[in-house]
């Protein structure tokens, strides 16, 4: 298959011309959804507020993460003695939550108003909990955070976390990735010496090559039944973003089964499609390190997995 893509930036939209082998050149024009910008400046791909309302369906209950993911998660932390959590994309506030219900101490931040307003309503409602009463949440951006609350860092939290392939959402805007960079690099300086960043993203090597997205999340537990058409683009000759539009059916499920009522809801992400050896090379350039680090495909060690959906970066700041 090969691609080419033209950006208009004045427009905001891309020309995008795809021929797969053994059929016509097709041509489309494809536009993003959501224009909003968050009150620092960076682009909010839920600043509509379509996809923050959906993504609570997307993710399924939020007492539902499936087991092995909390597992995983939980599990990583406690072993570290981890307690003071920074969360820097808490979206609705899905990781924050079971991370506060299993007793750590957290801090989220995201860039995402919208995203914000269903977090801020769940403390609010929790607020005579006493974890959810101390729950701090803020506004921030991942390219100013250390500016933004390096006021709360003082000596360093125990563990940064960056999950739900929310890192893909920061474009490269450059060429040479410098906005990745400064924000990998804001991570680190939240991070206390001997303390963890635990950052995921899905398997673009895989994405890439196959043009598909897997629609069922190992993250979540949704009943809903989701569609996720992958587009990828490329500008000089390089995957440069993947857009996924996911088509979610949130008809009542009944019995397990859909009750027929089909009721689609469509939002579009985009991402930037990180390979795994640049992102490797990037993070250890972040935390000074030419060390290897752990890297689990979902969840399990490389060497026990095929080709997994996520890859999940777990690096020690030294
Ligand atoms: C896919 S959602 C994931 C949220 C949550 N971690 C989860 O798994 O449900 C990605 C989040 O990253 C946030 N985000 C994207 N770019 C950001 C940036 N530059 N600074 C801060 N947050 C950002 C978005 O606003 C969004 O809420």
């Amino acid at each position: 298959m090969s691609s080419t893509c033209t950006k208009n930036t004045n427009s905001n939209f891309f020309f995008y011309r795809r021929q797969k082998a053994n059929s016509k050149m097709t041509e489309d024009v494809i536009r993003t959804k959501s224009l909003g910008l968050s009150a620092e400046g960076v682009r909010d791909q839920y600043a509509d507020g379509k996809a923050a309302k959906v993504w609570e369906i997307f993710i399924g209950d939020k007492k539902s993460r499936t087991e092995n993911y909390k597992n995983f998660l939980v599990g990583m932390l406690r072993e570290k003695g981890c307690k003071k959590i920074l969360d820097v994309a808490c979206g609705t506030g899905v990781d924050s939550i079971m991370l506060l219900e299993e007793g750590f101490e957290v801090t989220s931040v995201d860039a995402s108003d919208k995203m914000l307003k269903y977090a801020l309503k769940e403390r609010w409602s929790r607020r005579r909990e006493p974890a959810f009463d101390k729950w701090v949440i803020e506004e921030a951006n991942w390219l100013t955070l250390y500016d933004d609350i390096g006021h709360m860092v003082g000596g360093g939290f125990d563990a940064v976390i960056c999950l739900g392939n929310s890192f893909a959402h920061m474009m490269d805007n450059f060429g040479d990735q410098r906005e990745q960079k400064q924000a990998l690099s804001n991570f680190e300086k939240c991070v206390k010496p001997g303390g963890l960043l635990l950052i995921d993203h899905r398997n673009y090597d895989h994405i890439v090559y196959s043009g598909q997205t897997p629609s069922k999340c190992i993250y979540y537990n949704s009943s809903h039944k989701t569609d996720i058409k992958t587009s990828v683009l490329y500008e000089a000759g390089k995957p440069a973003m993947v857009m996924m539009d996911y088509f979610i059916n949130i008809a009542q499920p009944m019995g397990g089964a859909m009750n027929g009522n089909s009721n689609i809801n469509e939002f579009r992400l985009s991402y930037y499609p990180h390979m795994l050896e640049v992102f490797k090379r990037m993070l250890k350039e972040a935390f000074n390190t030419k060390q290897d680090y752990k890297i689990f495909g979902d969840f399990k060690h490389l060497n026990e997995i095929d080709i997994p959906n996520f890859y999940i970066h777990v690096v020690e700041k030294k």
